[in-house]
């Protein structure tokens, strides 16, 4: 969808929360179905909060989404598994003793170590003996949806000796009874509004479809379908993506141009947005990939290529009502940041810019992983899960990208094999809500 034109609903839900947060200081982990605002609430709150706050996400690329930091470069952690034994005291804690929220979006791609990791650090550099050393800890996320990555055998068996499940609630600082993590889950859906299909995603998402749910879902399943325009397809593996884009770009019988990325600083190449020489021909499908400041589009907005100038490109988007409009794109600005205590103002937290990217916030957009499509909204999907789902939350995170049934295509039928789900998340969610 192209234009956020509904104002944003400051809802009963969004309320509470930011009260719960701002003024009575609690931790809080905030919730939802997929669509229930969770990344709009995590902007509004930092955009408008008055207390000294620290955005983090797991990975480089949720962070630059947010516009905050990975966790692994604001605590200065190696890239590699830590103990206790290798967090130590900093000689310069300034940053961390100042701050007063520490945000985490995203949190069910956060290992339970790595939370672990996070309080020890916290008690050791604030000279605090309590969890987080004292810190309030805001977590925003869907346990339902994408789980973290355990990279190997020799992890995954470490992880089965010395925790119940990955998953960040069942990290040990959650032993302590000192600490307490209020629960808040937000209700009410705003990327989908049908009533039906609301339903359908709630089954999937908990696992409880039945056979008739099955069917009414698989009613998408178009065999004859021939991909039109702007719909994008999401699928579960890479390689099925890259293969899709190569063979669509290439078979536009036009000349190629290169777009080539402004970058300086430290930037590390795995953290690049899109390709930094990018390819493209008139008729290529794109997306967004960063929201415009004057809401033309955002990410996640799928569009053609009309035209290919010099620096910029025009791209044509459609509107929710099918009207096109033509946009004139220009490069646009990343930022590696990183948060720093402030010279000038002892009391205050201030954004240091390490490395820029400057390119257009367009990349090839035929396919795109599905892991890629957390967090995004699309209009028009076309469903790809080759040999089948492999992950829990995957098949839930692709149908609930899509605003309606209708703009569902299922490149095969979906079976009950592909809904997987982590009896661990269940029983977590039982307990608490
Ligand atoms: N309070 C609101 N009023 C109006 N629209 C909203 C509101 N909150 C969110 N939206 C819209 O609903 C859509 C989904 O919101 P958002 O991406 O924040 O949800 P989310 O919970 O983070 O979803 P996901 O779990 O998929 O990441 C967006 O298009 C957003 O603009
Ligand atoms: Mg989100």
């Amino acid at each position: 969808m192209a234009f956020e034109k509904a104002p944003l609903e400051l809802s009963g839900d969004f309320k509470a929360a930011l009260h719960i947060i701002e003024n009575e200081g609690r931790n809080v982990f905030i919730t939802g179905r997929a669509g229930t605002g969770k990344s709009t609430l995590l902007q509004l709150f930092r955009n408008t909060t008055r207390k000294k706050t620290a955005v983090l996400a797991p990975t480089g690329i949720a962070a630059l989404n947010v516009g905050g930091q990975t966790i692994h470069s604001f605590f200065g952690f190696p890239p590699k598994p830590l103990s206790r034994q290798d967090l130590k005291k900093r000689r310069n804690r300034r940053l961390y003793t100042r701050l007063e929220v520490l945000v985490i979006d995203e949190i069910s791609m956060v290992r339970a170590d790595m939370l672990d990791n996070i309080d020890w650090f916290l008690r050791i550099n604030r000279e605090v003996p309590a969890p987080f050393g004292g810190l309030q800890v805001v977590f925003f996320g869907d346990m339902f949806q994408l789980p973290p990555v355990i990279a190997n055998d020799i992890e995954a068996m470490r992880f089965q000796l010395e925790y119940d499940s990955p998953y960040f609630f069942s990290a040990q600082v959650f032993q302590d009874s000192t600490f307490f993590l209020e629960m808040m889950e937000l209700n009410k859906v705003y990327r989908q509004e049908n009533r039906n299909f609301l339903r359908l995603l709630e089954s999937v998402r908990l696992n409880r479809l039945d056979y008739d749910d099955l069917e009414d879902l698989n009613s998408r399943h178009l065999p004859q379908f021939e991909p039109e325009d702007f719909y994008v397809t999401l699928s579960a593996r890479n390689a099925t993506v890259d293969r899709i884009n190569q063979r669509e770009l290439s078979r536009i019988p036009l000349e190629e141009k290169t777009y080539v990325a402004t970058i300086s600083g430290q930037f590390n190449p795995r953290l690049y947005p899109t390709n930094p020489a990018l390819k493209l021909k008139l008729g290529a499908q794109v997306m967004f990939i960063k929201n415009d400041p004057d809401k033309r589009f955002v990410n996640g907005t799928i569009g053609k290529v009309i035209k290919l100038d010099k620096k910029t490109v025009t791209v044509q988007i459609e509107q929710a009502d099918g009207t096109p409009t033509q946009l004139e794109v220009e490069p646009m600005e990343w930022e590696v940041v990183k948060y720093k205590p402030s010279d000038k103002d002892p009391s205050r937290i201030d954004t240091e810019t390490l490395g820029n990217f400057t390119q257009l916030p367009l990349r090839l957009a035929w396919a795109i992983t599905i892991h890629k499509s957390q967090g995004k909204t699309f209009d028009k999907v076309i469903i790809d899960l080759g040999r089948g789902a492999f992950e829990h939350g995957q098949t839930y995170v692709a149908l609930s990208r899509c605003r309606s049934l209708e703009g569902i295509v299922l490149k095969t039928p979906l079976r009950m094999q592909d809904i997987l789900i982590d009896e661990r998340v269940v029983q977590f969610y039982e307990t608490h809500f």
